[in-house]
């Protein structure tokens, strides 16, 4: 286990041309029903070693099945699925020394303190005392927790929280971790926080993440390859641009008072989409400062005054639109970060 940890081979793990990284997980037909409700309906998957996975879908697709199968704490009713080579159903013990699952709800104990839950972590896994404390303070310190240490974890914050959860899956050092919604009702600051220590898992310790999400967002950010879960399918597969190419750009959306307003802006803006009835100019753009402000700037100098001005980012939404032809619904709502705050900015 210690060899697997040092940081030159970590170092050769991270470097190697994806097409040489051996299978951390593999999929081949999964299926699962609950009665007469199909949960998955044949799921395929192979996520090489060293990268990060994000498994996308609303709430009900079938996400926390998926790693309830993954992680062996169900089984699958037909399909196959490997961890590293062994098989969930028949080798589910050597499956379990491999891997870390942080589920959907943080599973800490609230009566406990940080150190408490942590060191108790370490009594499960059957360190020694001196390793154990020694591993409570590294993971107390890498996830910013000292401070809080001594404190009882139902004083808490959600971000706290989830943190904790995390460092408790890493005391036993899994090489595969399994996420279920990671950043679901964090803060914006929370969930940044959190895609770092993600991140800094896959860069320095060369460890494999299947992560859960209905964020397209998140998945961006931290995934290398993406997956969308509809009904039981997967839908699409993919990269991140991979799939913003599937989906309609982003794009910023200005009204105007009057068609003689709309039709002078419109003539200044070569590739806009005109919209008579809302008196409406859809605008292609990356949503960034840089290009909104070329975009004002343009409209000032039409002498225009805009009467609203929304800006549009490609989200989940988004991709489910064009993937399925309806939109999605999810019942969480999306939390707001800089980028989607910015959605409805009216000037
Ligand atoms: N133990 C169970 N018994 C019956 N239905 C279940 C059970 N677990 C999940 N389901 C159903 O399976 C579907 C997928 O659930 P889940 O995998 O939790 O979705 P997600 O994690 O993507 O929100 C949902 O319709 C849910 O109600
Ligand atoms: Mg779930």
């Amino acid at each position: 286990m210690s060899t697997t940890n040092h940081p030159t081979h970590t170092a050769t793990a991270a470097a190697a041309a994806p097409g040489t990284r051996s299978t951390a997980i593999s999929a081949t037909g999964l299926r699962k029903s609950y009665g007469d409700k199909v949960v998955l309906d044949g799921i395929d998957l192979r996520i090489p070693e060293g990268t990060i996975f994000a498994l996308l879908g609303p709430n009900g697709a079938g996400k926390t099945t998926t790693v309830e199968i993954l992680s062996t704490l169900i089984t699958a009713d037909g399909g196959e699925a490997r961890i590293a080579g062994h098989d969930v159903k028949s080798d589910a013990g050597s499956v379990r020394t491999l891997i870390g699952v942080t589920g959907q709800f943080a599973a800490v104990d609230g009566l406990l303190t940080a150190e408490e839950n942590l060191l108790l972590m370490a009594d499960l896994y059957h360190l020694s005392r001196s390793e154990g404390r020694r591993r409570t303070a590294e993971l107390l310190e890498r996830f910013d927790l000292t401070e809080a240490a001594r404190k009882n974890v139902a004083t808490f914050s959600g971000g706290m929280r989830r943190k904790l959860d995390l460092a408790m899956t890493l005391v036993g050092r899994p090489r595969i971790i399994f996420l279920d919604e990671p950043t679901t009702g964090l803060d914006p600051r929370s969930r940044r926080d959190m895609w770092e220590l993600i991140r800094d898992l896959v860069t320095e310790q060369g460890v494999t993440i299947f992560l859960t999400t209905q964020y397209l967002e998140e998945a961006d950010h931290l995934a290398d390859r993406i997956a969308v879960l509809d009904h039981g399918k997967l839908v699409a597969e993919g990269t991140a641009e991979e799939l913003k190419r599937l989906i309609p750009g982003g794009h910023v959306r200005v009204r105007f008072a009057d068609e003689t307003h709309l039709a002078t802006a419109a003539a200044v803006f070569g590739i806009a989409t005109r919209d008579d009835e809302a008196l409406a100019l859809q605008i292609p753009s990356d949503g960034s400062v840089t290009n909104l402000r070329a975009i004002l700037d343009a409209l000032d100098g039409t002498g225009v005054q805009a009467e609203s001005l929304t800006v549009h980012t490609p989200d989940l939404d988004d991709v489910f639109l064009t993937l399925t032809g309806r939109q999605n619904a999810p019942t969480v709502p999306a939390p707001s970060t800089a980028t989607t705050t910015q959605k409805e900015s009216t000037r």
